[in-house]
């Protein structure tokens, strides 16, 4: 029977990645001291801490996290407590060095770093299930334990493995999807170059080889990595339910990242949360945390949490600009705007020692003083004022298909027709566009369920299935609006072709037929003419064929005259990659016509409400870097100084205006 489990946190969350174990002891009480000032009410803890609770083989040393746990939750501060499971320590990798991960060319890595094992070695899988179990069995009763936060972050540091342990389980994985080795060699296409396997025993994952690899093969062994993640995740929750079946269950997401399936994932956690860390230097990064968030919101329809995010520069990336007070505190809005319940950081205290000694912290090295501390005290105090707006969502009238398989079979190294479209800086691009329309758009699986939402956008669906396109169909029969982008309907879900080609089984419903794709050499640009107007083609375009009406066509260059953007009923066929101008006139008649309220103009104002039927939160978050004037409800109060707002409000660059009223119908929008 499915239970429902919640945080037990009044009000929005604050708070932090806590490594106790970096410090010693005396210093946990002044982090006491200003994790209060500040109103941190939650801490991730452990996550990395194997090594410190079992330094031997089932010797472990619980002391110092049961002072810990106990130190915060006497100061009001309850704990995301991992299982621990996120590193291996030292002893296990040496007693076990076969669990360590091997890559494509066959390196086995080396301890060093984390997330050193093979999410298929059952050494590692047996040994987290102990601890998972340790774990719970030690902290399930704990007054402070909140929530468990399970592993970190899986597929970022590694997400597959090709060493033998992989190699065998890929095969089992293999025999259970296909059953037989004529079913694999049929979905395979084995008759090409000489591939016909006639023993499971044959195969192996796609290490690296002479030249192109099958895309099928590559494809499967995405699917089985990503499973093998899930498998992991999936032991552990099994474990948590048993022994702690009220306590939430969580892991970390990193965005939409390529890793792993998260629709799978979502479906077997409690509380889903992200990892955010948006590049202050990167103009469109507030967009792109968005696109993200969006997708964190609509994996349970539920609030989610900001498990992680930068109060100022990362580490990791080649030049780590820091964020302004006044950027830490608008990605901070930005989550809450989008449904999540509480704003967390990597991490409470800024390293002394690791890779990670120049990653900012909640409180930096100088303490106290730090600038990233007195923000904090800031919008810790900020954060506490939104309180109202725990557990109202967001109601997006259009959603946007994202699809894992896609996304991993267009994006395969070999032997497309472009490496450059990428389907994820499309969708980012749509997602944009919508947002500076001022329009609020969920995510949603390529197989649907599609109802509550008027139009329905599809950036790209390389890989779709006769019944994703049939959901897609019927959808659009029964009234909803579809946008479909280039580069779509292309394969099925073994990485072959349909037969005839693209869109395949979306053919009826687009009412075209790509003759050929044509795409753009780097630095080409084609001209999309449609009516008066037009904008720059870049990357890729089709030479369209069929019956669906031409509302836009090619100008010059070897499509000319022919269309680009065509209609079918109510589905619309986009077959470019357009400008960011000519994905907003797209994106914003499209959307008109599926009769949401659109801006005119775009604008670098983000709104989203937020609503619990009774009140709406409205956020206008300020994108760009100059003042805007905006239109607000009048009589709404703003939830950050108490005013009542006039019919418009100016808000500075960066800024973000947060407004209370009563609910109206239309929310959302
Ligand atoms: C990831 C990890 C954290 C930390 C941060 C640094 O999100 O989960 O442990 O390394 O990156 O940005």
């Amino acid at each position: 029977m499915s239970k429902s489990r919640s945080l037990d946190i009044a009000g929005l969350v604050f708070g932090g990645d806590y490594n106790p174990e970096q410090w010693p002891e005396e210093v946990w009480l002044d982090d006491v001291r200003l994790m209060n000032a500040a109103g941190v009410n939650l801490v991730s803890l452990g996550v990395f801490s194997w090594s410190k609770l079992e330094p031997a083989p089932e010797r472990f040393d619980f002391g110092w996290l049961d002072r810990v746990l106990d130190l915060l939750y006497a100061h009001g501060i309850k704990a995301d407590l991992a299982t621990a499971t996120a590193s291996p320590p030292p002893w296990l990798v040496r007693a076990h060095p076969e669990m360590l991960p091997v890559d494509a060319s066959g390196v086995r890595l080396e301890f060093g770093s984390r997330q050193t094992y093979c999410p298929s070695s059952p050494v590692w899988r047996e040994n987290t299930v102990r601890l998972c179990t340790k774990m719970a069995k030690r902290y399930g009763e704990h007054p402070g334990l909140a929530m468990w936060h399970v592993s970190n972050e899986y597929g970022d540091e590694l997400s597959r493995c090709w060493c033998p342990a992989s190699a065998n389980a890929f095969r089992q994985w293999l025999r259970r999807r296909y059953l037989t080795i004529d079913a694999l060699n049929a979905a395979w296409g084995a008759t090409v170059w000489s591939q016909i396997y006639t023993d499971f025993g044959q195969i192996e994952p796609p290490r690296a080889t002479t030249g192109p690899g099958n895309p099928a093969q590559r494809l499967d062994f995405l699917r089985f990595s990503s499973d093998e993640l899930l498998g992991l995740f999936s032991a552990e929750v099994e474990v948590l339910r048993e022994l702690t079946p009220d306590v939430p269950v969580t892991t970390n997401f990193m965005g939409i990242s390529p890793g792993t399936n998260y629709w799978q994932f979502a479906g077997r956690e409690d509380i889903v949360s992200d990892d955010a860390y948006p590049d202050p230097a990167d103009a469109d990064s507030g967009y792109g945390a968005g696109f993200g968030y969006s997708f964190m919101r609509s994996a349970k329809h539920q609030p989610w949490l900001l498990l992680e995010s930068a109060p100022s520069a990362v580490n990791w990336r080649d030049v780590n600009v820091p964020k302004t007070s006044a950027r830490r505190r608008l990605d901070a809005m930005a989550a809450i705007a989008h449904g999540c319940d509480g704003v967390m950081y990597f991490q409470w205290r800024q390293a002394r020692q690791g890779p990670e000694r120049f990653h900012s912290a909640m409180v930096g090295h100088r303490g106290e003083a730090s600038r990233t501390f007195q923000d904090s005290l800031r919008l810790g105090a900020e954060l506490a004022a939104l309180a109202p707006l725990k557990g109202t969502t967001v109601r997006a009238r259009v959603a946007m298909v994202v699809d894992w398989d896609s996304w991993w079979a267009s994006s395969a190294p070999e032997c497309l027709p472009s490496q450059r479209l990428s389907w994820a800086e499309q969708a980012r691009a749509w997602h944009k566009a919508a947002t500076m329309l001022g329009v609020t758009v969920d995510m949603v699986p390529a197989e649907g369920p599609f109802d509550g939402y008027v139009a329905l956008l599809i950036p790209g669906l390389f890989l779709v299935t006769k019944a994703q396109a049939d959901a897609i169909t019927a959808y659009a029969e029964s009234g909803g609006r579809v946008l479909v982008g280039c580069f779509s309907g292309v394969v099925d879900e073994t990485n072959s072709v349909h037969n005839g080609g693209a869109p395949g089984p979306l053919r009826q419903l687009l009412g075209v037929e790509v003759d050929e794709f044509w795409p753009l050499a780097d630095g080409e640009t084609g001209v999309f003419k449609w009516g008066a107007d037009a904008f720059a083609v870049s990357l890729w375009q089709e030479a369209l064929e069929g019956d669906a009406r031409g509302l836009s066509h090619y100008e010059g260059g070897p499509l000319d005259g022919r269309p680009a953007m065509t209609e079918n009923g109510r589905a619309r066929y986009l077959s470019c990659v357009l400008d960011d101008a000519g994905l907003v006139a797209v994106l914003r008649e499209f959307l008109a016509d599926a009769g949401l309220p659109v801006r005119q103009t775009a604008s670098p104002i983000e709104r989203i409400t937020r609503t619990d039927g009774q009140t709406d939160y409205t956020f206008w978050l300020n994108h760009a870097e100059a003042p805007q004037l905006v239109e607000t409800p009048a009589g709404a109060v703003d939830m950050l100084t108490g005013q009542c707002l006039g019919p418009t409000t100016t808000i500075a660059a960066g800024d973000v205006l947060i407004a209370a009223k009563h609910s109206e119908e239309g929310a959302g929008q």
